[in-house]
């Protein structure tokens, strides 16, 4: 919808109405072509303003309507028809102008913003780019090299930018509609043919060949894959070189493609997912709408290692106090330095005051004794962590909520330590944990529905993508990794280098592979890890049985190169070397391939010819198959679940979407085949043994996962 009302006498406003953000559905379509035609056909109307209710001028294209058959005028010819009126239409933007409200704002012949407004053409992180002439007006107003930075990136820009780079004409901190009223007036009467931008000519950039290659390769690497930062260059590139109708034809052409393609299906589905995270549930029926969270104000985190220092950054940047115990007085000096450094840089970046202040330190647990929330972060040693939960109870308030941010341990056993198991949650950060989106929120039986919401909250509040999960072994991210990781190590044993495997696995879009991984975060953690497991065993013994442990096939790859002291980039040699320790750059290290070859010498291997697609089908249909065992035990509510889990956490590319997703488009049934062929070829690795579910879905006829939660419920209530 939109209203039209007349104000200062002879100037139309017109508002538009569809909350939250006035999205451009079809109604609010029809309703601007309506409002706008009555304006310029009344002759006591001499100038239009556009604005949006509520303080948000447009948030674009009603996504809810991509996928369906579009009904209601077209954007392009309704933006074109504003260009050409022959009354001034000035754009009053307060809120935020984005995508096609950029579009939109970009056909006005003038352009008012409010100082705390934000523009943008986000199309890129949707798959698709800015389609309703964007692509084609922005570069002829702001000149090649900034509008190319502006689409492939997605990024917003604040008024002040805004102003700066020449997107809007005037920028105020007052009352942005009446700003617009009185500019509208003052420009009345003038010729219009100087601020339609579809007729400018494109700022002449010298040596244009040269810098297209340039940004067309620099997009190239970062996009790992994608395909709408490489369609939003070059519909820049068809504004530079192509008069605007060919411009425009040339925009439509690459936005059909990538309309139909998977990755902008991918990429909304994650949008979607993301909000849909936040709608938790758990098993016993309580909810995210049900569930009333409790406020926290001052919080407390309980060892400053590398963990704990992130999460005191992270809580402290939301506006919490904060108390930060550490029992080491060297770890706690460190500490102090290393999180003041972490805020000063986060606070440069924002432009904010740092908020040292708000953190005490300390080396006694008594002093969190009026905090409402603690996070847990000891060593990874249940019996530590077991006498910390046991402190925490008899220090803390009546109340206070107690959570860990164990990897692996399991949360129910350290909350049953406790008298109040129904206060204790799992907060599992990533490392560096100011930084990464993710937040894996981990609740046992025992956990109260007030609880879980509350940890939501804060993830929320910290600006992580927030899952809620259930308790198990690795919770849904590292219990997936397992089986990804474990077929890597076999594929070694049969025949692939770590820079194959790694080569097909940042083809498919990771940032990085398996092994690269694995020298970042240090093979000595999965080694403790098998150690404590009761995995790992002397080395020296050869043959098949050497490489059977537990009554499953076993590689004792990672051990072995353990023993060698090779932790990764730490020590400059793990699945590759380094120039120094730290160092980002791996380089093949002929060692390992001799270690390699000779491993599968004296274990009777024969190594045999492995392709991309058999690492692909290998690492990443055992993974998703650890994803339907999650499903199936309840762990993870529903399959966007997982998604978001790898999407923000694990680099899991977000074109494709996730895994489950991916499985979607690959098809069930393909990925049931596969998993059955390659566990008949090894079927002493039950993780290629297809999850039960995927049986039962396929048998199903393979439902589109929005259908998935549906039909498991009507799967297990059959059972
Ligand atoms: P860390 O070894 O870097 O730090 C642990 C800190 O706790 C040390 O500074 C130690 O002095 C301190 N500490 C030990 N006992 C204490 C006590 N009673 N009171 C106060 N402080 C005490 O360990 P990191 O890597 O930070 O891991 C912490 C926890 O986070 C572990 O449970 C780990 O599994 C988990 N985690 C680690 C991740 C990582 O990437 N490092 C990722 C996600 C979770």
């Amino acid at each position: 919808m939109a209203a039209y009302k007349r104000v200062s006498e002879s100037v139309a406003l017109i508002t538009l109405q569809n909350p939250p953000v006035n999205a451009l559905s079809a109604a609010v379509r029809q309703g601007i072509v309506d409002t706008v035609e009555r304006a310029l056909s009344d002759p006591n109307v001499t100038a239009v303003v556009i604005c949006g209710q509520n303080g948000v001028f447009c948030g674009g294209a009603d996504i809810k309507e991509f996928g369906s058959n579009m009904s209601g005028p077209p954007l392009i010819p309704m933006i074109h028809a504003i260009e050409s009126a022959n009354k001034p239409v000035v754009a009053a933007i307060e809120g935020s102008a984005l995508g096609g409200g950029l579009e939109l704002a970009l056909g006005c012949h003038y352009r008012i913003a409010h100082s705390k407004a934000r523009l943008g053409l986000p199309e890129v992180s949707l798959g698709l780019l800015p389609a309703a002439g964007g692509s084609q007006r922005l570069p002829r107003l702001i000149g090649v090299p900034a509008a190319l930075n502006l689409i492939t990136t997605g990024r917003h820009v604040t008024a002040a930018e805004a102003l700066q780079l020449g997107i809007v004409d005037q920028v105020t901190d007052h009352n942005t509609v009446d700003a617009a009223v009185k500019f509208a007036l003052s420009v009345a009467g003038r010729s219009l043919d100087p601020r339609r931008i579809s007729t400018y000519p494109c700022p002449q950039q010298p040596d244009l060949d040269a810098l297209f290659e340039e940004v067309m390769q620099k997009v190239r690497r970062s996009a790992r894959g994608a395909i709408a930062p490489i369609a939003c260059v070059q519909a820049v590139r068809a504004a530079a070189t192509l008069p605007y109708t060919q411009g425009m034809a040339r925009e439509q052409e690459l936005m059909a493609t990538l309309f139909t393609s998977g990755q902008a299906r991918a990429l909304q589905y994650c949008f979607f997912a993301q909000r849909a995270v936040g709608r938790w549930r758990m098993p016993s029926g309580a909810r995210w709408d049900t569930s009333k969270p409790r406020p926290v104000h001052k919080a407390a985190v309980i060892g400053l290692g590398t963990m704990g220092r992130g999460i005191t950054v992270a809580l402290a940047q939301t506006g919490l106090s904060v108390i930060a115990v550490e029992t080491q007085e060297k770890q706690l000096m460190e500490a102090k330095q290393a999180v003041s450094g972490m805020l000063e840089r986060g606070a440069k970046r924002r432009g904010v005051a740092p908020a040292l202040d708000r953190i005490i330190y300390s080396q006694n647990i008594q002093a969190v004794a009026d905090v409402d929330l603690v996070i847990e972060a000891v060593f990874e040693d249940v019996a530590l962590k077991t006498k910390v939960f046991k402190q925490l109870s008899a220090v803390c308030k009546p109340g206070t909520l107690l959570c860990t941010n164990t990897s692996a341990l399991d949360v129910d056993q350290l909350a049953s330590e406790t008298p109040n198991p129904e206060l204790v949650v799992g907060m599992h950060f990533f490392a560096p944990a100011h930084v990464m989106k993710l937040l894996e929120v981990v609740y046992g039986p025992r956990s109260s529905p007030e609880a879980v919401a509350t940890a939501m909250q804060l993830g929320k509040k910290m600006g992580k993508a927030s899952v809620a999960v259930g308790n198990c072994r690795g919770f849904v991210g590292n219990r997936m990794l397992k089986p990804y990781v474990e077929q890597a190590f076999f594929l070694l044993e049969e025949g692939a280098t770590p820079e194959l495997v790694d080569r097909a696995l940042e083809e498919f879009g990771f940032p990085m592979g398996v092994f690269t991984m694995s020298d970042l975060s240090g093979l000595d953690v999965g080694w403790r890890v098998r150690k404590g497991d009761g995995l790992v065993e002397p080395g020296g013994a050869s043959g098949r049985s050497a490489r059977v442990r537990q009554g499953r096939r076993y590689s004792p790859l990672g051990d072995l190169l353990c023993e060698h002291g090779r932790f990764g980039q730490k020590t400059c040699r793990g699945w590759y070397q380094y120039d120094k320790p730290g160092s980002r750059v791996a380089r093949s290290d002929p060692w390992l391939h001799s270690f390699l070859e000779a491993y599968r010498a004296e274990h009777g291997l024969v190594a045999r010819r492995i392709d991309h697609q058999e690492v692909l089908e290998r690492c990443l249909y055992a993974l998703i198959n650890e994803g339907f065992h999650i499903l199936d035990d309840g762990i993870a509510a529903g399959p966007e679940d997982i998604d978001v889990i790898y999407v923000s956490g694990y680099g899991w590319p977000r074109h494709r979407g996730g895994p489950m997703f991916y499985a979607n488009m690959v098809g069930l049934a393909k990925v049931l085949e596969r998993l059955e062929h390659y566990h008949q070829a090894h079927p002493d690795v039950p993780h290629l043994q297809p999850c039960s579910l995927l049986r039962r879905l396929v048998a199903s006829g393979s439902p589109p996962i929005h259908r998935w939660g549906e039909v498991i419920k009507k799967l297990h209530s059959q059972l």
